[in-house]
C-alpha cells in the first residue's frame, strides 16, 4: 500500500470568512476569483459524494491501516465540506450565482447517487480526487504566491484544502483497489469513469461558467456604468485548464498508475512551515469526530 507516503493528519477548522474581502478576495485576475467560487459553491455536493462513497465500502476493508486511512479521509473531507460551506454562506452575499451553482451541483450528482453502483461511485470519486490533487499541487507549487496575492483567509482556505487533498490523494484509490480490485476488469472500470467524468465535468463546469456569464450580463445590464466589482470578470474553462496539466491528467490511464507515483510530499511539508499555524487552523486529536461537519467522520 502506498496511501502512508504523508500521515493524513485530522485538523479542526475555522476560518474567520465574516472579516474577509468577499467581494474581491484576489488580486490575480476576477476570473480566477470567480472559477475557483464556482468550484467552491460546488465542494459541498461534491465532498459529500466522495464521503459517501467510501463510507459504503468501509465494512469491506479488511486491512486496519487503510481503514483507519478511509476514516481520515473522510474525516478531512467532512471538514472541506464544512469550511466550504461556510465561506460560501459570505460569498453568496455578493454573489448572486452562488445558489445558481449549488442547484447545478445536487443536479449534476443526483443520477450517479442514483443509478450507479457503488463499485462505480467509488471509481468516481477516485477520478474526481485525481483532478483535486492535479489542483492541490498547482496551487501548493504557488503557496508563496498564493498567500501574496490573496485575502489571507480564502488563502488559507485553499491551501489548507490543498495540502489535505495531496495527504490523502492516495486513499481513496487504494481502497478501489482493495474492494474492487486491480486486474484488467477493474483497469478497464476505472479509466473508463475516469473519461466519462472528464467529459461530464467539462460539460458541467462549461455550463456553470455560461450561467454565471449569463446572470453577470443581465446583472451588469441593469446596474448600468454603475454595475459592481461582483458582476465582473465571467470564469472560463482555460482559466481552470492549467491547474491540471495534460502529462499529469494523462498518468491517470496507466494500469500503473498509483496517486503516489508523483511524491509531492515536499510541498506538505513547506505549507507544515510556513503557513501551517494560521488562525483557525489546528491539528485534532486522534478521536475526534467532525461533528459539525455535514458528514460526520467516523471515531477511531
Ligand atoms: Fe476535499
Ligand atoms: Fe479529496
Amino acid at each position: 500500500m502506498n496511501s502512508s507516503q504523508a500521515p493524513i493528519i485530522r485538523r479542526r477548522v475555522n476560518i474567520d470568512f465574516a472579516s474577509a474581502k468577499v467581494e474581491r478576495w484576489s488580486h490575480d485576475s476576477k476570473e480566477f476569483e470567480n472559477a475557483l467560487n464556482a468550484m467552491s459553491f460546488f465542494f459541498p455536493t461534491g465532498e459529500t459524494y466522495f464521503v459517501d462513497s467510501v463510507r459504503a465500502c468501509l465494512d469491506q476493508i479488511t486491512d486496519p491501516e487503510l481503514k483507519q486511512q478511509a476514516r481520515n479521509f473522510i474525516y478531512q473531507e467532512a471538514m472541506h465540506t464544512k469550511e466550504h460551506a461556510r465561506s460560501n454562506e459570505e460569498l453568496k452575499k455578493v454573489h448572486p450565482y452562488g445558489e445558481m451553482m449549488e442547484r447545478l451541483a445536487k443536479a449534476a450528482m443526483a443520477p450517479s447517487r442514483r443509478f450507479m453502483p457503488k463499485s462505480t461511485q467509488l471509481a468516481t470519486t477516485c477520478a474526481m480526487e485525481h483532478f483535486t490533487a492535479m489542483f492541490a499541487n498547482s496551487l501548493l507549487t504557488e503557496q508563496d504566491h498564493v498567500m501574496e496575492a490573496n485575502d489571507p483567509a480564502f488563502a488559507a482556505l485553499w491551501l489548507w484544502h490543498a495540502v489535505e487533498e495531496t495527504e490523502h490523494k492516495g486513499v481513496c484509490f487504494d481502497v478501489y483497489e482493495h474492494v474492487v480490485g486491480k486486474g484488467p476488469i477493474a483497469y478497464l472500470h476505472r479509466v473508463a469513469v475516469m473519461a466519462s467524468v472528464t467529459l461530464m465535468g467539462i460539460a458541467g463546469l462549461g455550463i456553470g461558467f455560461g450561467m454565471i456569464k449569463w446572470q453577470q450580463r443581465k446583472l451588469k445590464k441593469a446596474a448600468g456604468p454603475e454595475a459592481k466589482a461582483t458582476v465582473e470578470g465571467a470564469p472560463a474553462l482555460s482559466v481552470l485548464a492549467k491547474f491540471a496539466p495534460l502529462g499529469l491528467y494523462l498518468d491517470y490511464y496507466r494500469p500503473s498508475f498509483h496517486p503516489w507515483n508523483h511524491d509531492n510530499s515536499g510541498l506538505i511539508e513547506k505549507w507544515k512551515a510556513a503557513y501551517g499555524n494560521f488562525p483557525g487552523i489546528r491539528e485534532s486529536g486522534s478521536n475526534e469526530v467532525a461533528t459539525d461537519a455535514a458528514s460526520a467522520a467516523t471515531p477511531s
